[in-house]
């Protein structure tokens, strides 16, 4: 229990505008999550699955309509529109408190209010923050134990300290006798919302991933960007690993990619290059701030793999295999004969019969997915078998190499060393990617991803890309070097010309060589590339062509970028930050140069 006098009348205060039938607050137990997860098993939300395959893990099939997150329906309330800038939908804060407060009134009735403590961050860590989530789902409560750190040792840290409030409902009161239904939610009203000023979080009406799950998105990207901006630090969209070189030596490296783009594959690489290991710190966020010696330094905020489960395979990902073979929960997979899971690509061959996700029968020819594409696992991250022993080091590791990355057919190259802060800020500010099932929306449509943060920035996003330059001139010849890589380059008949995954251990290695002075660049007008054989390429079969195509700066087709670049740099109008202003100008100039030269 607690003593936080904020806390207790905030609790009292929600669940009076709520009006749940009971209170619990959740003391983080593994008796607390067993009963909790019982309980969704009666209630036919949870299935439990064959304990032999997967001891204590379960699958829940969502509401076809509540299967990603919604940028449409993510709101930045912050006092002034200009504040949250052109990226972000805007609402006042005190209309949008009017118009949630209609919404949730009565919004918990017939069910229970959960009290979730919870740590970003290891509990007690100098750079962990707390938050508190107040929710009516218990299929949360079971997540956020496995993402976060929660329970009575939070309340305990906290003592009378400030939190993060965040207050989350499902939408689905059981008034007038109404049942309860397997996934409750509202799907026509969805609201996650954010209070930057007052760092408050409201969601109503969705019960999936990014959108319920407070403390990931909603809190470790949007709130504590704003927070970083404020305090001088960062909180950014990327996975944290440990690369140790055959010497020994180790550095680390960070890398953000939108959503659905192989970061958590990466975080858990199984290098194809001998002698090279990866271990993961995080897959998803990273807090980072200046250490004493005016390095940044990085946590992993989170304690699980909230993991895209399509596509995860022994071969593609063994350790995420692991890491999720006990102790998880798996939403919108597939449920096979004898109660394991399934989805696409997971085995060379599908079963013959499965439960696809909407609990249908399904097989082979059956013409549709069995999984849903942004089904998930939540997995414990001590369970993965690579996870770096320092990964929960309150202190952080010191971060090398800032990975800025996308899938892009053409263009961009395999991978792109920015010579200074600045321009690395840029490449990230431009960075694009064609669009995945993570969010609701067209798949393969291309869009512009600064930073990967797109969905996540919890301000202002010129002001978010200040924010960048400001600590670049703090950290000086002490920050991270930037690397923009692509993994998805096709040919013109589509195929993927780099086989990615394990091999992508070259660039990792080229960048570590880089960062250690060891290996050798040539300058484009776009950036420095790899020179000729300092890409370690030692048993890669791959054509001559295809690795010029990989390793050469594209300067028409990146010539052929600039007007869209400067329809995307308008968007922020005099926000812009001169200094990126500028590097857009040098790239033109250069790759104009470069044509005329090659004319
Ligand atoms: C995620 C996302 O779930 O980025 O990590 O959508
Ligand atoms: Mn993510």
């Amino acid at each position: 229990m607690t003593e936080n006098k904020k806390l207790i009348d905030w609790v009292d205060q929600m669940a009076s505008m709520c009006k749940p039938d009971s209170v619990h607050w959740c003391d983080g137990s593994e008796s607390e999550y067993d009963a909790m997860a019982q309980k969704l098993v009666q209630a036919g939300a949870f299935i439990k699955l064959n304990e032999a395959k997967h001891p204590n893990s379960y699958l829940c099939w969502s509401d076809p309509a509540d299967v990603a997150r919604v940028e449409d329906r993510t709101f930045i309330c912050s006092q002034k529109q200009e504040d949250a800038g052109p990226t972000n939908n805007w609402c006042d804060p005190s209309e949008m408190k009017t118009r949630l407060t209609g919404l949730f009134t009565g919004a918990m009735r017939g069910r229970t209010m959960y009290i979730i403590p919870f740590s970003m961050g290891p509990v007690g860590s100098p750079i962990a923050r707390i938050g508190v989530q107040l929710t009516d789902s218990p299929y949360v409560v079971c997540n956020m134990r496995i993402m976060t750190r929660i329970g009575q040792p939070v309340l305990d840290t906290l003592g009378n300290e400030d939190f993060v409030p965040c207050l989350h409902s499902v939408g689905y009161p059981l008034t007038d006798g109404k049942k309860d239904v397997r996934w409750p939610c509202d799907a026509k009203n969805k609201y996650i919302c954010h209070f930057p000023e007052t760092r408050e979080i409201w969601s109503y009406g969705s019960g999936y991933g990014g959108n319920a799950l407070l403390g990931k998105k909603c809190f470790a990207l949007r709130i504590a960007s704003a927070m970083a901006r404020d305090q001088g630090w960062l909180a950014e969209h990327m996975l944290i690993l440990k690369l140790t070189s055959p010497q020994g030596e180790v550095k680390y490296i960070a890398g953000a990619f939108p959503s659905a783009c192989g970061k958590t594959n990466l975080a858990m690489l199984t290098p194809t290059i001998p002698g090279w290991k990866v271990e993961t710190v995080g897959d998803d966020i990273a807090w980072m701030r200046f250490g004493p010696d005016n390095r940044l330094y990085a946590i992993n905020p989170e304690a699980g793999f909230f993991g895209v489960a399509p596509g995860t395979s022994m071969s593609t990902n063994a350790n995420a295999m692991a890491a999720l073979a006990k102790n998880s929960i798996f939403t919108n997979c597939a449920l096979t004969d004898d109660n394991g899971v399934w989805w696409e690509q997971m085995t060379p061959e599908p079963p013959a019969h499965l439960k696809d996700w909407h609990g249908r029968d399904w097989a082979p020819n059956t013409g549709v997915k069995a999984a849903h594409p942004n089904a998930r696992f939540t997995a414990p991250a001590a369970q993965c078998p690579v996870i770096a022993p320092e990964w929960e080091d309150p202190q952080g590791v010191p971060i090398s190499a800032i990975l800025f990355g996308g899938r892009r057919a053409g263009v961009v190259p395999l991978v792109n060393e920015a010579p200074t802060w600045q321009y690395g800020t840029f490449l990230g500010s431009i960075m694009s990617s064609e669009k995945t099932a993570a969010a609701a929306g067209k798949v393969g449509e291309l869009r512009r991803d600064p930073m990967a943060m797109l969905p996540f920035c919890g301000y202002h996003m010129a002001d978010y890309w200040a924010h960048w330059l400001e600590m670049g001139n703090k950290g000086g010849d002490h920050m991270p070097r930037i690397y923009y890589v692509n993994w998805f380059r096709k040919d013109i008949t589509g195929r993927l010309i780099w086989p990615g995954y394990g091999e992508n251990s070259r660039v990792l290695k080229w960048v570590f060589e880089r960062c250690a002075g060891k290996a050798d660049a040539v300058q484009t007008p776009i950036g420095n590339l790899p020179a000729p054989g300092s890409l370690d390429m030692t048993g890669l079969n791959i054509s001559s062509n295809d690795l010029k195509q990989l390793l050469t700066a594209d300067t028409q087709g990146w010539l052929a970028e600039i007007p869209d670049i400067k329809k995307h740099y308008a968007k922020f109008g005099d926000k812009l930050p001169q200094g990126l202003r500028q590097e857009l100008t040098n790239l033109e100039q250069r790759l104009t140069a470069a044509k005329r030269m090659s004319a």
